[in-house]
């Protein structure tokens, strides 16, 4: 018998995708590259196979790395790791502060993925770095391009490995405040493994913001409703560091996606990496938030919606006190943006400062 059912909607799929391409130059502001049909189901297959992954894992825990256990009392427990996330369109810039970061620390406990927009040519980086790309799409500012990206991302790392239990988002501008061991001692403490506690993420959620109406807008008017009405929508840093549960959540997600991957019609207010990770969150798991990013920010005097970039003269072993300091209980993990030079400054203090706990 023919399955009619599949051949139909398969069909209709392959008539579609002509005419979008045909229509999408003229539908979509010039600046914005449009998120296409085949991208899309790429996208869509990954995370398919992402979650039906997961759930096998749940069912048959992974022989990947048996002796990642440790015990407790009695029990054993496995080990859980950490997801490095690396988003960028440039060279790592501080591929050997980085190094030093994962050097000191046992490679069991942590994953790295990169999605380096194909579109740069960028310089292999070595060692831990070498082949971590994940198989990338070209990414741009004031698209939705960044969001699609940052969900590869945690597909690949959901997939790859099911010991992988947090996932760091990270740029190319971001540098450690913390070394490996305190980073992972602070998320994954094992005095909460042991009760099986419930690990939060850390994702800022801020319900104000002085442009807040015109970055729900800027897609056009009323074009969130009904899935995000303006008093659901959200707004935070990029960068966060969130747990399986939330990644997953974050790759099932389609109501939400419909919307926030409609381009910009205006480019000034379109920051939507910023607006659908804290709202889809928000509504999904409030409770299951700490609502504060790990990764300190500086926005004074900030010019076209970039931050500080701190330069050589004032990277200094004050500075990255300074930065670690935050009005929640525990301290900054991470800190950007600083430029490409200022490395030489912060590998001399890596060790004596950086690194020290
Ligand atoms: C990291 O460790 C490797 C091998 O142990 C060593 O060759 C390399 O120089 C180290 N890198 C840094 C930045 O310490
Ligand atoms: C933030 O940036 C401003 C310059 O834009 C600078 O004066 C200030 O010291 C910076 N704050 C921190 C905590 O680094
Ligand atoms: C802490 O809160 C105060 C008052 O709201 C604010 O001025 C300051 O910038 C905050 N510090 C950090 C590190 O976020």
């Amino acid at each position: 018998m023919f399955k009619y059912y599949i051949l139909i909607p398969s069909l209709t799929l392959l008539i579609s995708i002509p005419i979008i391409f045909y229509l999408a130059p003229s539908i979509l502001p010039q600046r914005q590259i449009p998120i296409s049909l085949p991208d899309e189901l790429d996208d869509l297959s990954l995370f398919h196979k992402a979650i039906a992954a997961d759930a096998t894992f749940l069912k048959k825990p992974s022989r990947k790395h048996p002796s990642n256990k440790f015990r407790l009392g009695s029990t054993t427990v496995r080990r859980p790791k950490i997801a490095f996330l690396f988003l960028t369109n440039s060279d790592l810039h501080f591929e050997p502060l980085w190094h030093k970061f994962f050097n000191a620390s046992d490679p069991h406990l942590y994953n790295i993925y990169i999605h380096a927009d194909p579109t740069v040519k960028i310089t292999p980086p070595m060692g831990v770095f070498a082949d971590r790309f994940i198989h990338a799409k070209r990414t741009q500012r004031s698209s939705p391009t960044l969001i699609s990206a940052t969900r590869r991302l945690l597909a690949h790392a959901l997939l790859d490995d099911p010991d992988n239990a947090y996932f760091a988002l990270i740029s190319q501008h971001c540098i450690p405040l913390h070394s490996f061991n305190y980073f992972y001692n602070f998320l994954l403490d094992t005095q909460k493994l042991s009760r099986k506690m419930e690990f939060p993420s850390y994702i800022e959620i801020l319900t104000e913001s002085p442009s807040l109406l015109d970055r729900y807008n800027a897609r056009g008017e009323n074009v969130m409703e009904p899935e995000v009405s303006f008093d659901k929508f959200r707004v935070g840093s990029q960068f966060f560091v969130i747990t399986r549960k939330h990644s997953l959540m974050v790759i099932k997600d389609s109501k939400l996606w419909r919307k926030f991957k409609k381009p910009c019609v205006k480019i000034q207010s379109c920051y939507p990496e910023e607006h659908y990770f804290p709202t889809l969150l928000s509504m999904e798991d409030p409770n299951g938030c700490t609502r504060h990013t790990l990764t300190r920010v500086n926005w004074t005097d900030s010019v076209g919606g970039h931050p500080h970039t701190y330069q050589p003269p004032e990277v200094s072993p004050e500075l990255i006190y300074k930065l670690r300091e935050s009005n929640s209980t525990y301290s900054y993990m991470f800190a950007r943006k600083f430029s490409p030079d200022s490395l030489k400054s912060l590998m001399e203090m890596a060790d004596s400062v950086i690194f020290k706990d």
